[in-house]
């Protein structure tokens, strides 16, 4: 009977150890989680939505497609801001993209636009002008097709 009563008194502390010890994992947990939130407040934004408009809001207009500046048709590339401003209010971009010449030749054109067509002074614009111009639009290298070298002749028989 003694003995009963014993064990009944050991399995209540029993118990009630093992629900304090439930208790003070929950509480360790919650200490965790509540300073992980401190320290990261933002894990609990999950504002998707505004996000998403923001970013539409804020993204620029696809001015360039493949490398060309889809208003004016010209390569993309340091300076053609200038080139823009300069070379595209007396004709269209398609006079300066449809040419191709070495930076000399580009120069050439200029002083002709500028004696003849009223172009004005380039400035400190024109080196940088033409570094665009002659990186861009330089003479394509090979023509359609490699002249032909170290050629067997033969001779005809008559
Ligand atoms: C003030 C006006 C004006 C500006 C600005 C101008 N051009 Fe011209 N350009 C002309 C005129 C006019 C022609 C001749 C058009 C024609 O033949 O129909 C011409 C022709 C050209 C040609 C063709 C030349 C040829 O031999 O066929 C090229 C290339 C050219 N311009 C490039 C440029 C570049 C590069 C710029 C910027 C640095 C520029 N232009 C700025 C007036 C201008």
């Amino acid at each position: 009977m003694i003995d009963s009563n014993r064990q009944k008194i050991l399995d209540e502390i029993q118990r009630h150890i093992k629900a304090l010890t439930r208790g003070i994992y929950a509480l360790v947990i919650g200490v965790a989680t509540l300073i992980y939130y401190l320290l990261n407040p933002s894990i609990l934004n999950v504002d998707v939505q505004s996000k998403e408009s923001v970013v539409v809001a804020e993204a620029p207009l696809p001015e360039y497609e493949n490398g060309i500046h889809l208003a004016t048709g010209f390569k993309e590339g340091e300076n053609l801001n200038l080139v823009i401003a300069n070379c595209t209010s007396c004709h269209s971009a398609k006079m300066v993209t449809q040419n191709r010449a070495t930076r000399d030749g580009w120069k050439t054109m200029i002083k002709w636009m500028q004696e003849t067509q009223n172009l004005w002074e380039l400035g400190e614009s024109e080196p940088l002008i033409l570094d665009y111009l002659a990186k861009y639009y330089a003479p394509e290298k090979a023509g359609r097709r490699q002249p032909l070298t170290d050629i067997d002749w033969y001779e005809l028989e008559d």
